[in-house]
C-alpha cells in the first residue's frame, strides 16, 4: 500500500512545484526590496548643488511623453509645462497615437500587428514608452507627473526606473540610454506577454504595464548584468514627496475602475491572501486523496465481482490478484470500509485474505 502512498505524494508535489515554477517570478517579486540597485540620498547632490555638473550626463537629454493627440487636457498642463520649463536646453517630444503608430511602422514592423492588435489604448501607450526609450534614449514622463527640479543628476546612470511601494517597480517615470539591454529586452519580451487575463486591470498591468515591466527587470537582474548594463532604482524619497525629490504627483489614472480597487486592495492583503491560499490548496489536496481513495475502492470493487473470489486451490494466484493490488494502494483509512463491504458479500472474503497473508 505504501507505494500508492507514495506516488500519490509524488504526483502532488510535482503539480505543485509546477505551479510554484510558474509564478515564481511572481512570488520573488512580493520579497524584493531592490536594494542591491537602489539610488543612494549619498549619492544624488541636491538640487543645486555643484556636484550636479562633474557628474557625467550619458542619458540624451530628451523628455518623452504620450497621449492620444495634442490636446493636453487641462489637469495635466500645469505637470506638464513643470517639466517644459525646467529643461529648455531640452529636446521635447510629446508621442501621439499617430506619430508612435508611425514610429512602430517605420523602425519596429515586426511590432506593428501587435501593437494594433491591443484591446487597450493604455497598451499602446505602455509599450510605445519602452520602444523610443530603447531606441532614442532619453527620460520618460507621465503626463500626471510633473518636474520638481531639474533631472540632470538622473542621467549620470546608463538606466533607471522608479521604485514602487510594496512591490517591483512602476514604468511612468524612467530613463536610459538609447539600446540599453533592459529596454531592449522589454521590448523583446511584449509579443510573448501579450495574453488576456479576464480583468482588464490586470491584462494592462500584466502584458505592458508595471507588472510586466516588474518580472522583466525581476528576470534581468538574475543574470547578473556588469555596471554599464544594470538598471539602478529610483526610490520613493527621490519620485515625490520632499523639497529634493525630482518628481511632484498630480492626480490622474482616470481609467482605473472596480478590479484596480480589487487589486489595490489583494496588494495590500497579500499576507492573508497567501495564507488562504494554503488553506484552499491543502483542501483541494485532501479532496484529491478522497477522491483517489474513492476511485480505487470503486476499481477493487469491480474486479472483485468479475473476477470472483478465488478458491483455495490456487492462493498464489490470490495474493497477485488486482483486487488485492489494489487494496494494497489504497488509503489505510478506506482500506477499513472495503473490507467491510467485503464482509457484507460473504464470508469466503476473510477467508481469502487469511490465505494470502499466509501468501505473502
Ligand atoms: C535652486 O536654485 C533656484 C534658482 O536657480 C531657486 O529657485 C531654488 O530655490 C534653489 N533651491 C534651493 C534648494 O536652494
Ligand atoms: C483630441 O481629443 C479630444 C478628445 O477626444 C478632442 O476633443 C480634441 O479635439 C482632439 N484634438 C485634436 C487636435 O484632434
Amino acid at each position: 500500500m505504501r507505494r500508492g502512498l507514495l506516488l500519490f505524494v509524488l504526483v502532488n508535489l510535482l503539480i505543485l512545484s509546477l505551479l510554484i515554477r510558474s509564478v515564481s517570478t511572481l512570488l520573488s517579486l512580493l520579497v524584493e526590496d531592490a536594494a542591491a540597485d537602489a539610488i543612494h540620498h549619498a549619492e544624488l547632490p541636491s538640487p543645486n548643488s555643484s556636484l550636479i555638473e562633474m557628474r557625467p550626463q550619458i542619458i540624451p537629454k530628451i523628455i518623452h511623453q504620450t497621449y492620444k493627440n495634442e490636446t493636453i487636457p487641462e489637469v495635466w498642463q500645469e505637470a506638464q509645462q513643470s517639466c517644459i520649463d525646467l529643461h529648455p536646453d531640452y529636446e521635447y517630444i510629446l508621442w501621439t497615437n499617430e506619430k508612435s503608430r508611425d514610429f512602430i511602422a517605420a523602425e519596429y514592423p515586426w511590432f506593428l500587428d501587435t501593437f494594433d492588435g491591443y484591446k487597450y489604448p493604455i497598451q499602446r501607450a505602455d509599450s510605445i514608452r519602452y520602444f523610443v526609450l530603447a531606441h532614442y534614449g532619453g527620460t520618460y514622463i507621465d503626463l500626471d507627473d510633473g518636474c520638481n527640479r531639474r533631472l540632470d543628476p538622473l542621467l549620470a546612470y546608463p538606466a533607471w526606473v522608479r521604485r514602487t511601494v510594496p512591490t517591483g517597480i512602476s514604468n511612468d517615470a524612467m530613463g536610459s540610454v538609447p539600446q540599453h539591454p533592459f529596454f531592449l529586452r522589454a521590448i523583446e519580451m511584449l509579443q510573448q506577454y501579450d495574453r488576456s487575463w479576464l480583468l482588464p486591470y490586470i491584462t494592462v498591468m500584466y502584458s505592458t504595464g508595471p507588472l510586466f515591466l516588474s518580472v522583466i527587470w525581476k528576470e534581468y537582474m538574475q543574470d547578473k548584468p556588469s555596471e554599464m548594463n544594470r538598471v539602478r532604482i529610483l526610490m520613493q524619497d527621490e519620485y515625490n514627496k520632499y523639497s529634493w525629490s525630482f518628481f511632484t504627483h498630480h492626480t490622474g489614472n482616470s481609467w482605473h475602475g472596480k478590479d484596480a480597487r480589487l487589486i489595490f486592495w489583494m496588494g495590500q492583503h497579500w499576507v492573508f491572501l497567501t495564507f488562504l491560499g494554503f488553506i484552499i490548496a491543502g483542501t483541494v489536496g485532501i479532496c484529491l486523496w478522497w477522491t483517489y481513495g474513492r476511485v480505487m475502492l470503486l476499481g477493487a470493487q469491480y474486479r472483485y465481482r468479475y473476477i470472483k473470489v478465488p478458491s483455495i486451490i490456487s492462493p498464489s494466484r490470490l495474493s497477485s490478484s488486482p483486487t488485492r493490488r489494489a487494496r494494497r494502494m489504497m488509503p489505510t483509512l478506506l482500506r477499513r470500509v472495503s473490507f467491510k463491504e467485503d464482509e457484507e458479500l460473504g464470508g469466503a472474503t476473510e477467508t481469502s485474505y487469511e490465505l494470502g497473508r499466509r501468501d505473502d
